[in-house]
């Protein structure tokens, strides 16, 4: 097997509406809905050879409702955490049959609404909670679809915090507990056992974890094979990661690479589907954080840009140092293609408010637009009230779906 790097689909992306910009309030999130179509139309293609292949979007990436409604719009299922995101794909017209629910701890009511709902599946972490499912099904006179969500102990090599699939992860059943998890499932008189969940981690850059969980997939399937248990779903989770370097260059994911490995690799039989779940990969780069420099400071030793927007609106580079690309819209404009060092923080009263260190930018000025890339996900849906802040009314790069 290579360690080989997944690719990425070449597009421009197109250019930003800095005069909508600077007639906008500031911090705001914009959403380029050509470059989403675009992203859900290259994914359409990679699985179109696959027919069994299903893949659902993980609210959890972005809740815009415009985002939501192009999403379901290309017939994807959700995939959500709470129930509050189960009332936003409601809403947002998914099918409650092609949504499933995950997370280490529903709450008996969002249990009690996935059921009313008559939701696709639920994927559950523990076997407590397989029991108490079982017992709500109960009392409400319905059955539970449910798959196991299985911790399959494989290092996805991305940020530890977004690492979900190593056994001391609190996620999912640990692979020594798998049969007594299938047993215990098969006993109860509430539930019907559909499938098999795993997920391994976010911001996967290689295809080389993919392989091998297919590998462990196949073995944990084969074994079941041997008791006459077959799966209807096999759920394969997200995690295929974005270009944060480069996001102009590489504005796609390479899903194309993915699904060819996974048909490849996994040992699926007739009447079995496989499921994804990706949320990164559809909507990261689609997403921009419009900001507004407040001020240049010169410090002792280092000059800083003090921007509008901070940790409340964009926590990745404060809680994961996380990269993004930082460009000024209005410097570029101007021809000024300079090279100066700044540190690039934001106005929240925390040292950890810094969008980057030293990052090379055109002389900036107060009252430039700036614009902090691929932040579509896990940008807005994170953000936060910090500081009693507020976000300022979207924008969208084409008019959107009413
Ligand atoms: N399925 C499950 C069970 C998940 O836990 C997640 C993400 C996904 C699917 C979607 O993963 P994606 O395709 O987006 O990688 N806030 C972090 C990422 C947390 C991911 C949580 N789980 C970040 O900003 O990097």
């Amino acid at each position: 097997m290579d360690n080989c790097s997944l690719g990425y689909t070449s597009y421009q992306s197109s250019g930003f509406p800095l005069d909508v910009f600077q007639d906008s309030p500031t911090p705001c999130y914009y959403y380029d809905m050509e470059l989403l179509d675009r992203t859900l139309m290259t994914l359409k293609d990679a699985v179109a050879p696959y027919p069994h292949f299903k893949v659902h979007y993980a609210v959890k990436a972005n809740t815009d409702h415009e985002i939501l409604r192009l999403i379901s719009s290309y017939g994807l299922g959700a995939d959500v955490v709470s129930g509050g995101e189960l009332e936003m794909a409601i809403g947002a017209s998914f099918a409650p049959s092609t949504i499933v629910f995950a997370g280490v701890g529903k709450a008996d009511w969002e249990i009690k609404m996935a059921l009313d709902a008559d939701i696709g599946c639920l994927n559950v972490e523990s076997l407590q909670e397989m029991e108490v499912i079982n017992d709500i099904a109960g009392k409400m006179h319905r059955r539970a679809r449910i798959a196991i969500r299985v911790n399959p102990n494989i290092d996805a090599h991305t940020h530890h915090f977004i690492t979900t699939g190593m056994e001391d992860n609190k996620f999912g059943i640990n692979l020594a507990d798998f049969d007594k998890a299938v047993d215990l499932a098969l006993s109860y008189s509430n539930i019907d056992l559909i499938g098999l969940h795993f997920h391994i981690g976010s911001q996967i850059t290689i295809i080389y974890p993919y392989e091998l969980l297919c590998e462990r997939v196949n073995v944990l399937l084969e074994n079941c094979r041997r008791k006459g248990i077959e799966f209807e779903w096999i759920n394969l989770g997200g995690g295929l990661g974005i270009d944060y370097d480069t996001p102009d260059l590489n504005p796609i994911s390479d899903f194309k690479t993915l699904m060819d490995t996974v048909s490849n690799t996994l040992d699926v039989r007739q009447g079995q589907q496989v499921h994804f779940e990706f949320g990164r990969s559809l909507v990261g780069q689609c997403g921009s954080l419009v900001t507004r420099v407040l001020y240049v400071k010169e410090g002792h030793n280092r000059k800083f840009v003090i921007l509008d927007a901070g940790m409340s609106e964009l926590v990745r580079p404060a809680l994961y140092q996380a990269f993004h690309e930082i460009q000024n819209l209005s410097a570029f404009a101007r021809g000024d293609r300079g090279a100066m060092r700044y540190d690039v923080v934001g106005p929240i009263c925390e040292t950890s408010d810094s969008f980057g260190e030293g990052v090379v930018l055109p002389q900036t000025m107060r009252g430039d637009i700036m614009v902090i890339r691929s932040a579509g996900a896990y940008g807005e849906s994170m953000s936060s009230h910090y500081n009693c802040r507020r976000l300022q009314p979207t924008l969208y790069g084409h008019k959107p779906l009413i």
